[in-house]
C-alpha cells in the first residue's frame, strides 16, 4: 500500500498543481477530496499554461485514474466546461475519471447566495462560486448529491424544497420561478453528461489500496483556509488538512502513509482576512510580479508578504507533516535583504504558536529575523549544493524554525525544475 497526501500549508496557491503534476507520474490514482471549482491549478502542458479547477491535474497523464470524492462540491456546468477543454486537447477521460455519488452539487442559487452574503455579511472575499452555500446545505441536511441528481423525481422534489427554504434570501435578487425553470432546462444535458462518471469512489479507493496501487490525495486551498484550523471566519468551507482525506474520501486514517506539505518561499493570500507578514511596499510588488501572483480562478492580485514560520509550525502540527517542498524560491533571487517571521507580538506578549483569537490574528505584529539576499541565481539550479550559499542558509533556517525537513525545492515553473534535496525518499 502506498498513499500520499499533498496539501497546502499556507493560504492556498503554494504551487500544489506543479507538485502534483511532478509526483503524478509515480501515482496510479490522483484524488481530490475537498473544495470545488474555487481552486485553480495552473499547469504547464506542452509548454503552454493550462488551468484546471476541479479535475485533478493527473488527468494529463493518459493512464492515470482521477477521482473527485464525496468531500468535494461539484458545479456540473463548470465541470462540463473543463471536460470540453480536455476533449479539445485530445485528453481522453472515459473510464478513468470518476465522481463520488455522494459529492454534493452546486446549483445556480448557491452562487447567487454567495454573492448576497459577501455584500451583506462579513466580507470574506470568496470566489463567489457558491462553495460556502453548497457546503452549508450539506450540513443543514438539505443538500443535493450527484446520486440524487440522477434520479429526476428525487431531484425535482429536493429542488422545490430548497427553493422554498431560500425564498427569503433570493426573492429580491431573482425571479424564483425563472430560476427553477432554467435549472430544469439544464437537467437533461447535465445529467446525461455526468452519469457515466458517477461511482462509489470510496470503494474504488479501498480496492485500489488492497491491490497495492499508488494513490495521491491532493488538497485544494491550504491549511490556513481550513474551516476548523484556518483564520476563521476568513476561510473556505471545507477541510484541506490531512484529516480531511478520511472524511472527504472515505478512507480510514491507518491507510495514509505519508504527507507532503507544499510551502511557498514567501507568503501570499487572496481575499480578506489577517495576514501578519503582509507587505505594502515595493518588495510586495516585486514578489507579486516576479511570482505571477494573480489568482488562477478569479484573476485577483494576491497579497504578498515574508515567510511566516508561525503559520507553518501550525500547519506542520495539525497535518503531522515531516516532509515539505519549498516552492518559488527562484522568485526571491533578486532581493537584497530577506526577512523571516519567527513569532508574533501583541500587547508586549510573544506568540510562537498560532493564536486562535481573531483580535490577535488581526493586530499582532511580526517579529522578524533578517538575512542577506541570495546574491546569485536560483532559477534552473539542479542540485542543492549549486544554490547560492545564502539560499542554502535560508532553507536550513526555515527547517530549524518549522521542525520538518525540506526535501524538495522548486526553482522554476517547469515540471523538471525541482531540486531533490533528499534523493532517498520514495514518495509513492
Ligand atoms: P470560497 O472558498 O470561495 O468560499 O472563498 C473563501 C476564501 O478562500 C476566500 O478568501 C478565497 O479567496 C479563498 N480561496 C478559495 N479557494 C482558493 C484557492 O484555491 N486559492 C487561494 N485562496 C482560495
Amino acid at each position: 500500500m502506498s498513499t500520499l497526501i499533498v496539501l497546502g500549508t499556507q493560504w492556498g496557491d503554494e504551487g500544489k498543481g506543479k507538485v502534483v503534476h511532478y509526483l503524478s507520474k509515480q501515482a496510479d490514482y490522483i484524488v481530490r477530496y475537498q473544495g470545488g471549482n474555487n481552486a485553480g491549478h495552473t499547469l504547464i502542458f506542452e509548454d503552454k499554461p493550462f488551468v484546471l479547477h476541479l479535475i485533478p491535474s493527473g488527468i494529463l497523464f493518459p493512464e492515470k485514474y482521477c477521482l473527485i470524492t464525496n468531500g468535494v462540491v461539484v458545479d456540473l456546468k463548470s465541470l462540463k466546461r473543463e471536460v470540453d477543454v480536455l476533449a479539445k486537447k485530445k485528453i481522453v477521460i472515459k473510464n478513468r475519471f470518476f465522481i463520488s455519488e455522494q459529492a454534493h452539487i452546486i446549483l445556480p442559487y448557491h452562487k447567487i447566495i454567495d454573492g448576497i452574503l459577501e455584500d451583506r455579511n462579513i466580507k470574506i472575499g470568496t470566489t463567489r462560486k457558491g462553495i460556502g452555500p453548497a457546503y452549508a446545505d450539506k450540513v443543514k441536511r438539505i443538500g443535493i448529491r450527484t446520486v440524487d441528481y440522477l434520479e429526476r423525481d428525487v431531484f425535482e422534489d429536493l429542488l422545490e424544497k430548497n427553493l422554498i427554504e431560500k425564498v427569503a434570501v433570493l426573492k429580491d435578487k431573482v425571479d424564483i420561478t425563472d430560476l427553477k425553470k432554467k435549472i430544469l432546462e439544464d437537467y437533461n444535458e447535465l445529467s446525461e453528461f455526468v452519469r457515466p462518471f458517477i461511482a462509489n469512489t470510496s470503494f474504488m479507493i479501498e480496492r485500489a489500496i488492497s491491490d497495492n496501487k499508488r494513490i495521491l490525495f491532493e488538497s485544494a486551498q491550504g491549511t490556513l483556509l481550513d474551516l476548523d484550523f484556518g483564520t476563521y471566519p476568513f476561510v473556505t468551507s471545507s477541510n484541506p488538512i490531512a484529516g480531511g482525506v478520511c472524511s472527504g474520501a472515505g478512507v480510514g486514517p491507518t491507510r495514509i502513509n505519508n504527507v507532503l506539505g507544499v510551502m511557498k518561499a514567501y507568503t501570499t493570500r487572496v481575499g480578506e482576512g489577517p495576514f501578519t507578514t503582509e507587505l505594502f511596499d515595493e518588495v510586495g510588488d516585486y514578489l507579486r510580479e516576479r511570482g505571477g501572483e494573480y489568482g488562477a480562478t478569479t484573476g485577483r492580485p494576491r497579497r504578498c508578504g515574508w515567510f511566516d514560520s508561525v503559520i507553518i509550525r501550525h500547519s506542520v502540527r495539525v497535518n503531522d507533516i515531516k516532509h515539505l517542498i519549498l516552492t518559488k524560491l527562484d522568485c526571491m533571487e533578486d532581493l537584497d535583504k530577506i526577512k523571516i517571521c519567527v513569532a508574533y507580538k501583541y500587547k508586549n506578549k510573544i506568540y510562537k504558536e498560532f493564536p486562535a483569537s481573531r483580535t490577535i490574528q488581526k493586530y499582532a505584529k511580526p517579529v522578524y529575523e533578517e538575512m542577506p539576499g541570495f546574491n546569485g541565481k536560483v532559477k534552473g539550479v539542479i542540485n542543492f549544493e549549486s544554490l547560492p550559499t545564502n539560499a542554502q542558509r535560508y532553507i536550513k533556517r526555515l527547517e530549524e524554525l518549522i521542525g520538518a525537513s525540506i526535501d524538495l525545492v522548486s526553482v522554476g515553473r517547469k515540471r523538471e525544475e525541482i531540486i531533490e534535496v533528499n534523493k532517498d525518499i520514495n514518495w509513492l
